[in-house]
């Protein structure tokens, strides 16, 4: 009998999912004879049962479409699971039926490519009995064990581009804007694309700022002729000795602090401190839409087709990450320990500091 795996993606999407699963899939039955099934929408299909065949046709075709074919959710959670249609009802462990619903079709391996929530359940499933092997997923490029996940580099360059734009209406109407970018623990997109746009303030969690340096900075350039500035927050960056911004809190999400809207708040206080006109534009979820890079869809078979070899070693209850550009094995329970910060002394953060860039510290 034929070797069976199952894919799912959980959590919010990101470019270069489909690469993950064309790459897995793929190699699975091109190089093993493996039958490969598809979870719809993550921990939600796994739990209702509703999976589907990927055979070569499925899966070919899907390089370069964004978001995954398979669809995702970024609620269930089989051990605190609330049902869609019932978000009064208090959490339940319906594992037991979740686990049930793979045996029973007889999955020998389940591949979760998935961020730390995701791939946290799949550290648990897999102590409860399923061989499981993950891929890191996220566009905030923050999970701990690797240094790179995919989707990262597509939403640096979409937000570069959203900087180059709000360059050139800054510089004709001489004002201040600000871009926030996704990146709720961790800097790594404002880092980047803030660098790569040539923002002169880049605000990230994990360096609270203050106010009055950013004005001063702001106020700086103006006094040398310079009328306009560019600012890039992190929606997770808080002022010193203050709170992040929420948005909404999603009551039967797993992780319910959706946020949003530190760019606002500081384009009123700017304008207060300053004097000069603000405005706030959030890149929001254009971060996650659309096709993936080039380097993503690189990224995404390289981890998708080594994945396949994890499964044929054994080695369950692992991760593929990158580290020093090598892959290796990095075992789930490293992910569950918290996300990958920007450490104070990373050379990218005294590298912009070294051309100017203000980091309200
Ligand atoms: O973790 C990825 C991420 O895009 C975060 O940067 C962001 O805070 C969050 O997901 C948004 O989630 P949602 O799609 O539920 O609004």
């Amino acid at each position: 009998m034929k070797n069976k795996i199952a894919i799912l993606t959980g959590g919010g999407d990101c470019p270069g999912l489909n690469g993950v699963i064309r790459a897995v899939s793929k190699k699975a039955i091109n190089e093993y004879d493996m039958e490969v099934i598809g979870i719809e929408d993550g921990y939600q299909g796994m739990i209702e049962n509703r999976m589907r065949p990927l055979n070569y046709e499925a899966v070919s075709g899907i390089l370069t479409l964004g978001g995954t074919i398979l669809g995702t959710s970024n609620k269930a959670n089989p051990y605190k699971y609330i049902a869609p249609d019932d978000s009064s009802a208090e959490p339940k462990d319906v594992s037991a039926q979740a686990i049930a619903n793979l045996k029973k079709i007889g999955v020998d391996c389940l591949v979760c490519i998935g961020g730390d929530g995701t791939l946290k359940i799949a550290h648990r499933l897999c102590q409860d009995g399923i061989p499981i092997v993950g891929v890191p997923k996220t566009i905030d490029n923050d999970i701990r064990g690797t240094e790179v996940t995919f989707g990262f580099d597509t939403a640096v360059e979409i937000a570069t581009e959203g900087i180059d734009r709000l360059h050139t209406t800054a510089q004709s109407h001489h004002r201040v804007m600000i871009l926030e970018v996704m990146g709720r623990n961790a800097g790594w997109i404002a880092l980047h694309a803030g660098i790569a746009g040539g923002g002169d303030v880049i605000l990230i969690p994990e360096i609270p700022f203050d106010m009055d340096l950013v004005a001063q900075r702001v106020k700086e350039r103006s006094h040398k002729g310079k009328r306009f500035s560019i600012i890039v927050v992190a929606e997770g960056a808080r002022p010193k000795g203050g709170q992040v911004t929420v948005k909404k809190i999603v009551k039967d999400a797993s992780e319910p602090v959706r946020l949003g809207g530190i760019g606002f708040t500081i384009a009123d206080d700017i304008e207060k401190k300053t004097g000069l006109e603000c405005r706030a534009v959030v890149m929001g979820h254009l971060q996650r839409g659309g096709s993936p890079s080039a380097y993503d869809r690189v990224l995404a078979t390289e981890l998708g087709t080594r994945v396949v070899d994890m499964i044929i070693d054994g080695k369950f209850g692992h991760m593929v990450g990158i580290q020093g550009g090598r892959m290796l094995d990095v075992p789930l329970e490293e992910v569950a320990k918290g996300p990958r910060l920007i450490p104070a002394d990373h050379p990218l953060i005294s590298a912009a500091r070294s051309v100017g860039t203000c980091f309200g510290n």
